[in-house]
């Protein structure tokens, strides 16, 4: 195991050892956070929960209301209340799945610096195509080019994340294998705190 991973499992470990674990999925809208969430969570007997969907129902409204009344801005100011409520109050081990901006504000990768993050990566031709979907409406998916260059622009943030998974070609099947294996989070809370090393 490399220092790098070491320092990973051991973070993990911290999180193990005071009871709670979590796992945050990020990446651009059409990435497919909320499925693999879904069935990471399904997989593990984790529960799944939705950032976007919790701000919904601590503002009691839509997120598209909540741009069409505050703009961008606002919508960030409720997004990260809603994200430090959340890390406050975990009870039970979840996965959560971000909104696709949550991981570009530099308060919120604070609140999350003690936990894993995955980003899902994809191209742009899949996200697109993927985030058309009509049921969520997406006030910052316009056209093609502006979503292109959006996306661009969050890469240096989504590469941040613990793990990276290219999910290009890859059913939630192996996506969640991918993650279970490479965070260790398959193991029950006492086994993987005893595999993990003390030192480094
Ligand atoms: C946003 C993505 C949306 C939602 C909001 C803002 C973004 O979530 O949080 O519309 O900034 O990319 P999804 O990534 O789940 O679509």
């Amino acid at each position: 195991m490399d220092v790098e991973s070491a320092l990973r499992a051991h973070l993990l470990a911290l999180r193990i050892t005071m009871g709670v674990r979590a796992v945050f999925l990020t990446g651009f809208m059409g990435s497919g956070k909320s499925s693999v969430g879904r069935e990471l969570a399904r997989r593990l007997h984790w529960d799944f929960v939705d950032l976007d969907a919790r701000i919904e129902m601590r503002e009691g409204k839509s997120i598209a209301e909540i741009f069409s009344g505050h703009g961008e801005p606002g919508f960030r100011i409720a997004e990260t209340a809603a994200l430090l409520e959340l890390t406050q109050s975990l009870k039970r081990d979840s996965v959560v799945a971000l909104g696709g901006g949550a991981f570009t504000q530099n308060e919120n990768l604070e609140l999350l610096q003690a936990w894993p993050s995955v980003f899902l990566q994809a191209t742009v031709d899949d996200l697109w195509r993927q985030s058309a979907d009509e049921d969520a409406i997406r006030p910052l998916r316009k056209d093609r080019e502006q979503f292109a260059r959006l996306y661009a622009e969050r890469l240096p943030f989504y590469r941040q994340a613990t793990l990276i998974v290219d999910t290009t070609g890859k059913d939630l099947v192996a996506i969640c294998a991918r993650i279970e294996a490479a965070l260790h989070l398959g193991q029950a809370k006492t086994e993987s705190a005893l595999d993990l090393p003390l030192s480094f």
